[in-house]
């Protein structure tokens, strides 16, 4: 997740380097963090055998996640072989620039702090929960780890064009957010989903959100809410969907876009391909 600045945030800023990253300092989370963790993984787990995309749940049974917080550089022995990225510690939300350089070098930024029980279910901004059982499985999938990479060149571009609100939301909809038909069904691959307890089977169970087929143009116009669970989702029929759509070069698009008043969250347009509310198994509105 992007953030605006690394002011009035959570976590401790005071030991970071230049490119923001910190030691994880692994030995100084307690016995109680780790059983917190695994009681967050313990429902979670059950809720991505129902719901998650197959890509996030074959990963994720092959990694032993479950038995406490992860050792970053335990996980990049396995991670570096499988897609050439790596995880790299971080206080908790860095600037824009900071974020899509480490992305551009196929490092993903995990925030090393963890959520107190209170905050079991909702949190504001992403902890290591979030970020690690959220994002780091599907960066053993080939295809999303070069989306990932090719997003951070496409954030650093952006950044100069003065275009980084119009991409941000693409990687709130599909990143954090996106869902994709896979084997008959609607199922979440995006981090804020996976990790969310209620959301995960709101996405695709409730009636009341919109799902609509991904569409780049529409999407980078389209706002968001970082507050409620999601008015609307955006479905991909496959991640070389996404890879293929996503390649053209932006600058023209951020121009087309460029003063258009952009779409509420829960707008539908004449033009948008909806699924069927309740949208398991897929229905199209006919
Ligand atoms: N192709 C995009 C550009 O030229 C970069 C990009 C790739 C953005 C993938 C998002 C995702 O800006
Ligand atoms: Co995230």
């Amino acid at each position: 997740m992007t953030g605006e600045t690394a002011h009035n945030l959570r976590g401790d800023y005071s030991r970071m380097r230049p490119d923001c990253t910190v030691d994880q300092d692994w030995d100084a989370y307690s016995p109680q963090q780790h059983a917190l963790w695994r009681r967050l993984y313990a429902r979670q787990a059950g809720r991505v055998e129902r719901y998650a995309a197959p890509e996030f749940r074959s990963t994720l049974s092959r990694l032993d996640f479950h038995v406490g917080i992860p050792r970053f550089d335990a996980v990049n022995a396995m991670l570096e072989p499988a897609t050439n990225w790596r995880l790299v510690a971080v206080p908790g939300l860095v600037p824009d620039l900071v974020f899509f350089e480490h992305l551009a070098h196929r490092r993903f930024p995990v925030t090393v702090w963890l959520r107190e029980p209170h905050e079991f279910d909702y949190i504001v901004e992403p902890d290591i929960f979030h970020d690690f059982f959220g994002h780091v499985p599907m960066l053993f999938n080939p295809v999303f780890a070069d989306y990932m990479q090719a997003y951070g060149r496409g954030g650093i571009k952006a950044h100069a064009l003065g275009a980084i609100e119009m991409l941000a939301r693409l990687y709130w909809y599909t990143v954090e957010f996106g869902l994709i038909e896979s084997e008959g069904r609607l199922c979440p691959y995006g981090a804020g989903i996976l990790s969310s307890g209620g959301e995960i089977s709101y996405c695709v169970d409730s009636p009341d959100p919109n799902r609509l087929g991904f569409d780049l143009m529409r999407i980078m116009q389209t706002r968001y809410k970082i507050d409620t669970f999601q008015e609307t989702y955006f479905v991909i029929r496959g991640f070389d969907e996404l890879f293929r759509a996503t390649e053209p070069d932006f600058a023209p698009f951020y121009e087309r876009l460029r003063g258009r008043e952009p779409h509420a969250p829960s707008t539908v347009l004449s033009t948008d391909r909806v699924y069927h509310r309740g949208a398991n198994p897929i229905r199209r509105a006919g």
